[in-house]
């Protein structure tokens, strides 16, 4: 079995700065709320003309960039998004001649919040048993064109962001496999606490997509916010402790914890509920917002950037999301 390794990471955020004031033009909610219940204070937005691929591009440039690969060594391309460009095909197909990329692999990963987790997984499996060497792996989302930002909607939407964020997974030349494990979870029981219902085939109509479902806000999120914050607190836990018992860890062992960012106040929970020491938690939320399958990927960067991410650290991730789907992993950098 051969092993692998994470050689290198980018990120990319639209520059407009949407603040929680701005929302508050736009729908009937306030700084001090958002910032009391969630942690945000502001989130990026694409304009018009950009797209999620367009995101994936630049943090994908800045990983391979990063990671010191000649961008033709890359053999499979992975792109983990709930937010597409279009309906199909999957965006690793139009991302991958943005990139000048031909003929490689280009596979979408749907896992939402888990989605980043779950692509590091297949990466992880694919090299371990050679099938591929030099994976590219980006979690992309532009949430902005898709939420409902009127009074109706503000549970949701004044919780996510824009942004991409990109790894060069690799086959380790020599030693042990850097990434450690990777646990994987659904229980699609709970499918739709966090869903979008429109397009689609299931909606008892003869169209994915009709009039009837727009009036009906069908195409915007829905969520049952007090359900996903329990659940995400108690799956987020258990997947790491899992993590922990099967690499043979402790807590202490673990340098810096990235997780998913959906709520400030979910990774405060965990910490305490596990006693992790709050400097070891690394949070973007409150400038970001959630991004989805790009939240770790642009922890990565952050974290690289403010010096707590090195060569050698021991890093646990854990994400929960829509699906429900969590997971967690352990890796050293
Ligand atoms: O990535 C994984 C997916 N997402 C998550 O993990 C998110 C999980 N859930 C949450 O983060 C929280 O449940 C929320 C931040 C969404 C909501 O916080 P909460 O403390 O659970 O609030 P709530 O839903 O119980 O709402 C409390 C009140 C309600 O008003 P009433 O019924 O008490 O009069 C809501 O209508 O707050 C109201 N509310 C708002 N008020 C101002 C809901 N959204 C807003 C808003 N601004 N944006």
């Amino acid at each position: 079995m051969y092993h692998s390794e994470i050689i290198g990471c980018g990120m990319y955020v639209p520059e407009k700065v949407v603040t929680n004031h701005d929302l508050s033009q736009m729908m009937d909610t306030t700084h001090d709320w958002i910032v009391q219940r969630s942690g945000i204070e502001e989130r990026r937005w694409v304009d018009a003309q950009t797209s999620t691929t367009d995101l994936a591009l630049k943090a994908c440039e800045e990983a391979i960039k990063n990671a010191g690969i000649d961008k033709k060594d890359i053999d499979c391309l992975l792109f983990a998004t709930i937010s597409p460009d279009h309906d199909f095909p999957g965006n690793a197909c139009f991302l991958q001649p943005k990139l000048g990329l031909t003929e490689i692999p280009a596979i979408d990963v749907r896992q939402q919040c888990s989605g980043f987790i779950y692509g590091m997984s297949m990466a992880d499996a694919f090299i371990k048993c050679g099938q591929y060497k030099t994976i590219l792996l980006v979690g992309a989302e532009v949430h902005s064109k898709g939420l409902n930002k009127t009074t109706a909607g503000r549970d949701v939407a004044v919780l996510f962001g824009d942004g991409a964020g990109a790894v060069v997974i690799r086959r380790a030349e020599s030693g042990s496999s850097k990434i450690l494990s990777t646990h994987l979870f659904a229980e699609g029981m709970h499918a739709k606490e966090l869903w979008a219902a429109a397009p689609g085939s299931g909606l008892g109509s003869d169209e994915r997509i009709n009039h009837q479902h727009i009036e009906a806000g069908l195409q915007y999120p829905s969520m049952n916010g007090k359900k996903v914050f329990a659940n995400a607190v108690r799956r987020m836990c258990e997947c790491l402790n899992l993590a922990l018992e099967t690499n043979h860890l402790k807590l202490e062992d673990i340098d810096l914890f990235l997780f998913h960012q959906a709520n400030l106040r979910i990774n405060q929970m965990m910490a305490q509920e596990l006693k992790i020491p709050e400097e070891k938690v690394f949070n973007t939320i409150m400038k970001y917002g959630n991004t989805t399958a790009a939240t770790i990927p642009i922890g990565m960067s952050e974290a690289v950037k403010a010096g707590k991410l090195k060569k050698g650290t021991l890093v646990a991730s854990a994400a929960f999301g829509s699906g429900f789907t969590w997971a967690s992993s352990i890796y050293r950098w």
